[in-house]
């Protein structure tokens, strides 16, 4: 039976075990660009022994940021400085993967301790965000974006193309798509953003025909060889939610016949007025759900941060990767955390010789 320290192969990538770091959007950067913050943070996180580190939501083109301080993925600079992040997760052991996202109509947003909300249209760092249709998100998210043509819905999709091209010869070797949260993907297939009446808008099939065609040409440039997954919002908490999940898992279906290799089980995040039933572990059920009618590999995260709740849904079959998202900020060193907890043996040798040797050898310096 696999535990949370059994390791996990997807395709020819291996992990190291069953812990995943999710993406976490920094908002330090300055053009999309990595600084010394995001060096030393996914350092910092990938020496703390899980299998692999994701990197925050990339932004394939400059509109599709949510905020002027997130990173970004569509010059060769950026993925240039990207490739000292990929390279120190390798060596610390972990799998290095990235996130590639279009924000939609929640971009231009001030960052969280700074609002959260858009930023005032006469300011000169805001943009005009893009979306299926001309419908704001609502509450502090109240711009109006400007309904895509054609042509906008083609390019952004080489935006993700490019870079996911990119995010290969920077030495990533997992891509996930940011089809969740109520960002650009996710809008195409939810009624409540997309109002279209051309064939990306109104059926169920067409709503689903922008990330159908953006994954496929996606998996015809990644490497056959190494993980495409996608995060996506299989429901949203707003009383229609068998209706939304049996879309949700006819899609990935899918998406998984196209190559998709494993889907992170997300919230929809697409309306402010939800109903999300917050507690630990919240979402195990649904992703187990999604794993065993879509017969697709899941990950999922929110509330898993208690080793034992991680641990069981491993054992009990509810997920094959564990996403622990803000222990990791309390703790980096969360894994060695987690096998201390769960009795593993020698466990400070999930961390690096430097650490885990002299944790090893003497008593915890928490209990001299
Ligand atoms: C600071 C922060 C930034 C986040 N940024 C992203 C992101 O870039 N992409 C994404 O899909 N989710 C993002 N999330 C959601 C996390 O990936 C994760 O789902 C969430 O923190 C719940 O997991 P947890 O309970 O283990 O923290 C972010 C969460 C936090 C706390």
């Amino acid at each position: 039976m696999a535990d949370l320290f059994s390791s996990y192969q997807l395709k020819d990538v291996t992990l190291r075990n069953r812990i995943a770091i999710p993406p976490m959007c920094q908002y330090m950067a300055q053009d999309g660009l990595v600084n010394d913050w995001h060096t030393a943070h996914y350092a910092n996180l990938a020496r703390g022994g899980s299998g692999l580190v994701i990197v925050e939501a990339t932004a394939v083109a400059p509109e599709g940021r949510i905020t002027p301080n997130c990173l970004g993925i569509w010059n060769d600079d950026q993925a240039e400085r990207l490739r000292v992040i990929a390279t120190s997760i390798k060596a610390a052991g972990a799998i290095p993967g990235i996130q590639i996202a279009h924000a939609g109509r929640k971009a231009s947003a001030n960052v969280p301790w700074e609002g959260d909300d858009h930023i005032d249209a006469g300011d000169m760092r805001a943009w005009q965000p893009i979306a299926p249709s001309a419908i704001a998100f609502g509450g502090d998210l109240s711009r109006v974006p400007t309904e895509m043509t054609i042509d906008d819905i083609k390019r952004v999709q080489g935006d993700f193309v490019a870079a996911a091209i990119r995010a290969k010869e920077a030495g990533f070797e997992w891509l996930e798509m940011h089809f969740a949260h109520g960002y650009l993907g996710q809008s195409f297939t939810s009624k409540h953003s997309n109002v279209r009446t051309d064939e990306y808008g109104g059926s169920e099939e067409n709503r689903s025909r922008f990330t159908l065609e953006t994954l496929a040409a996606v998996r015809n440039v990644w490497p056959e060889n190494l993980p495409l997954t996608a995060r996506f919002g299989v429901l949203e908490f707003d009383g229609n939610d068998e209706q939304t999940m049996l879309e949700s898992i006819q899609l990935v279906k899918k998406w998984h016949e196209m190559g998709l290799d494993m889907l992170s089980v997300s919230v929809g995040f697409t309306i402010p007025d939800t109903n999300i039933p917050w507690g630990p572990a919240f979402m195990a059920p649904i992703a187990q759900r999604v794993r065993n009618e879509a017969h697709i590999p899941v990950s999922s995260a929110w509330g898993f941060g208690t080793p034992k709740l991680a641990d069981e849904a491993i054992r009990n079959e509810q997920l094959d990767l564990v996403m622990i998202g803000r222990a990791h900020l309390e703790n980096p060193n969360w894994s060695y955390h987690a096998a201390k907890i769960l009795g593993k043996d020698n466990p400070a040798w999930v961390l690096p010789a430097p650490y885990a040797h002299w944790l090893s050898r003497y008593r915890s310096p928490a209990e001299v």
